[in-house]
């Protein structure tokens, strides 16, 4: 066994490493194609560490369990912006209206509750008339270095599952069915832990559904893949849909839902990310939820099943089953899927 200080001081130089390269990485490369990177020379250069030094941290993992309770907010976005706010450690009650859906939406790395995507998110929630979202906000941790951040998802998520637990599905465990995780990054994962602690306080059951929004690959997937029980899987809830648009890269390449959506075959760069290489990959990272906002009201978001990106780009699949994607999927077989969208994320039948 490795002891847990030295975990933590390769911690705090990878992550000391990462804040002071970020920004030469972004000015010193550019980018006029919009060819991927390879993800060795993408890491390596962001973190500026060798390719070894990233495979020791990955080694050496471990998930953190000192969390305040304090530092983990839930809002509830509501239609008439009468927003409530508590946290873990308060007593104040959120009001959500009875026995209908409701939707928990999770922020990832460097981001928070109140972001325009999350708050667009809600609102168009509402606007399908879903009025119960609620956003988890552990912006003080996801804030901090990735690795720290990633370190604490595990924790983060079963605290918010307790919580859910506690205030919404102890009276009546039938709320289960109205579940509806909606996780983008790091976030994924915390919607994969939160859900797996539900399973674990109800004997077994699920929530209804989680959604992975770029389902993030760093420490999760590369250069290591974690097993199932330490990352968002197919089996953590009733229905996982996840969607990749920067697979390789900050995303999950490989399949972790029960339905994988490969958007514009998966990868960076998504149309209108192009630039230097930090903001296009970036870009294509927030490019799902981006397009899964937009789905909310839609039925023309249409994937084809195949089992890979080969087969999908010679084309053997186009006579495959197709099956909506995002907020209104409607298959029910395991699989991956690949669809297309244009840059401003509307749908494009046929193929880009
Ligand atoms: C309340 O929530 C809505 C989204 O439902 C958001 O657009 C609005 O900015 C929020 N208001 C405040 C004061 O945060
Ligand atoms: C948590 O909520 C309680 C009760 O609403 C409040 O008094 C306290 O200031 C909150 N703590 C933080 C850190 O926001
Ligand atoms: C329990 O929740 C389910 C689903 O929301 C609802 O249909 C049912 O009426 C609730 N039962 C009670 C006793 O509140
Ligand atoms: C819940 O977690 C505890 C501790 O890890 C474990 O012993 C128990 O078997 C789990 N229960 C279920 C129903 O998964
Ligand atoms: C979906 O919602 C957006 C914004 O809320 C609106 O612009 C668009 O027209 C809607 N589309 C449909 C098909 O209702
Ligand atoms: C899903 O819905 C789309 C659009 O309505 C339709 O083309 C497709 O056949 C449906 N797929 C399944 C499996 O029901």
């Amino acid at each position: 066994m490795v002891a847990k200080s030295s975990t933590y001081l390769i911690t705090i130089i990878f992550s000391a490493l990462i804040l002071l390269w970020f920004p030469a990485t972004t000015v010193s490369q550019k980018n006029g194609n919009s060819t991927p990177p390879d993800i060795d020379q993408f890491l390596s250069s962001i973190f500026n560490l060798p390719l070894h030094a990233i495979q020791a941290l990955a080694k050496y993992f471990i998930f953190s369990s000192k969390i305040s309770s304090k530092d983990i907010e839930i809002i509830s976005y509501k239609p008439n912006n009468k927003n409530e706010t508590t946290n873990l450690s308060s007593t104040k009650d959120i009001s959500l209206s009875a026995d209908e859906k409701i939707v928990i939406i999770v922020h990832g790395f460097q981001s928070q509750a109140t972001a325009d995507w999350v708050k667009s998110l809600a609102s168009a929630y509402h606007n399908i008339g879903i009025k119960n979202t609620l956003a988890i906000n552990w912006q003080k941790i996801a804030k901090q270095f990735y690795s720290t951040a990633a370190e604490a998802t595990k924790m983060v998520g079963e605290m918010v599952g307790e919580w859910l637990f506690d205030n919404i599905l102890q009276q009546n465990s039938s709320k289960l069915e109205n579940i509806h995780l909606v996780g983008h990054s790091l976030g994924a994962h915390v919607a994969g832990f939160i859900a797996k602690k539900i399973s674990n306080l109800t004997d077994g059951e699920k929530v209804y559904r989680v959604s992975g929004l770029d389902v993030a690959a760093p420490l999760f997937e590369y250069p290591i893949k974690l097993p199932t029980t330490s990352r968002l899987d197919r089996d953590d809830a009733q229905n996982v849909d996840v969607y990749h648009t920067d697979g390789g890269l900050f995303g999950f390449l490989s399949p972790t839902g029960q339905q994988d959506f490969y958007v514009n075959y998966g990868g960076p760069i998504q149309p209108g990310c192009e630039g230097n290489i930090l903001e296009s990959v970036e870009c294509s990272h927030s490019f799902s939820h981006k397009l899964f906002t937009k789905t909310l009201n839609s039925s023309d978001y249409i994937a084809i099943r195949c089992d890979n990106t080969e087969l999908a780009k010679t084309g053997e699949c186009d006579n495959n089953i197709a099956v909506t994607f995002g907020q209104n999927i409607n298959g029910s077989d395991y699989g991956s899927f690949y669809g297309f969208v244009d840059s401003n994320a509307d749908p494009v039948i046929g193929g880009i």
